[in-house]
């Protein structure tokens, strides 16, 4: 029998990488999700569809589950700070439920995928003892998240915090509002690359192939050695100054587009600023990222190169929730017997 994941968050950016890579590689894989950006093309074998949102989930949902990745969230600053009542119940409160859930159902693992960005503003070089410093909704959530969830670790339910840097590359659910994503459809489309000031500020970054292999990797690893325990996820390399980072894009990119790339300067200045050790996640699980900025960048232009993404609202995390509430009010009203137009 194939091991189960339930996997939250599952039609998300990350979601759906992890999915894929989770039926590649033998499992079996309960996927929930209210699918705000859009439902999954084709059905896989192993792969069981559940549109249900995360504070809702009942006990027979954990039932034959192995492990959770516990993905869900609105999952960035902008969005959090707009709807932050429900971004305290799905990033915190329903992430703890679910580990509660869990654990009382006899899953044996819990991942919570949390961030970087808790580490707010930090001069020094951040590892997994230092200070938490959260300075938005989103990544005080995540910290509630990881205070809730790690008291639960228990010999016979393995906790594991990752704290991911700032994803970036190629994904079927793309997001553009994530750094270097936007950074390189910029670039490529449009020939300016937006950068927000004032470009001195350290964030950390990570490949989605490289976050997604540690997700596997934490299912099946010495439970003594990651259990109660948080792990920094990135690579020194992926260290960036944002307006370091911009320049290495613009060069990446320039080949393909034979024109000079502008930059364009936006926002006010950004005060989370962080950059991270990784020494605990490459000794403890003998790990290594393995993608570079420049993979993850010529991926995202070669697939809009090839049509397979595009740049519309609904890869603009906050645009998008807020189109959906804007739809919602108006089909509320003009709806009658279950229709617009046809009804039944
Ligand atoms: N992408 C990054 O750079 C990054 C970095 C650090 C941490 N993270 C964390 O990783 C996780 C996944 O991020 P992502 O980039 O895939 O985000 P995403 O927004 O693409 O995915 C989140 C998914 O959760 C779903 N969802 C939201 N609220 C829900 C609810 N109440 N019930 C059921 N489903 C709901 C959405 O439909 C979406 O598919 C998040 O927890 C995020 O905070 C992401």
């Amino acid at each position: 029998m194939k091991k189960k994941i339930l996997v939250t968050g599952a039609g998300g950016y990350i979601g759906r990488v992890l999915v894929e890579k989770l039926l590649k590689n033998n499992y079996a894989v309960r996927a929930v999700d209210r699918f705000f950006f859009g439902e999954y093309d084709a059905i896989a074998q192993n792969l069981e569809l559940i549109q249900e949102d995360s504070r809702k989930l009942e006990p027979e949902h954990f039932q034959n589950v192995y492990a959770v990745i516990d993905l869900v969230a609105i999952s960035n600053d902008p969005a959090s700070e707009y709807f932050e009542k429900p971004t305290l119940e799905i990033n915190a409160n329903s992430r703890i439920a679910t580990a509660n859930l869990a654990k009382e159902a006899g899953v044996q693992r819990y991942i919570l995928p949390s961030s970087a960005s808790i580490y707010g503003f930090s001069e020094e070089i951040s590892d997994e003892n230092s200070k938490a410093n959260p300075l938005t909704v989103y990544s005080k959530a995540n910290e509630l998240a990881e205070q809730g969830v790690l008291p639960l670790a228990s010999d016979n339910f393995v906790v594991t915090v990752m704290r991911q840097a700032t994803v970036y590359g190629y994904s079927p659910r793309m997001r553009f509002d994530l750094a270097i994503n936007g950074m390189t459809y910029g670039c490529y489309i449009d020939k300016v690359l937006p950068l927000m000031r004032d470009g001195k500020q350290h964030r950390p970054m990570v490949h989605i192939q490289d976050t997604t292999n540690v997700m596997l990797k934490l299912l099946e690893f010495d439970a003594a050695k990651i259990n109660g325990e948080i792990f920094n996820v990135g690579s020194e390399a992926n260290n960036f100054r944002i307006d370091e980072l911009a320049e290495r894009i613009i060069t990446i990119v320039e080949p393909f587009v034979s024109e000079k790339i502008k930059i364009d300067w936006y926002g006010d200045p950004d005060h989370r600023s962080y950059q991270l050790n990784f020494n605990k996640i490459e000794s403890t699980l003998n790990w290594k990222a393995k993608y570079s900025l420049e993979d993850g960048v010529k991926e995202i232009v070669e697939a809009l190169r090839d049509k397979r993404i595009e740049k519309t609202d609904n890869t603009l995390t906050l645009k998008w929730y807020k189109e959906l509430v804007e739809w919602h009010k108006i089909i509320k009203n003009v709806e009658k017997y279950g229709g617009i137009l046809d009804i039944e």
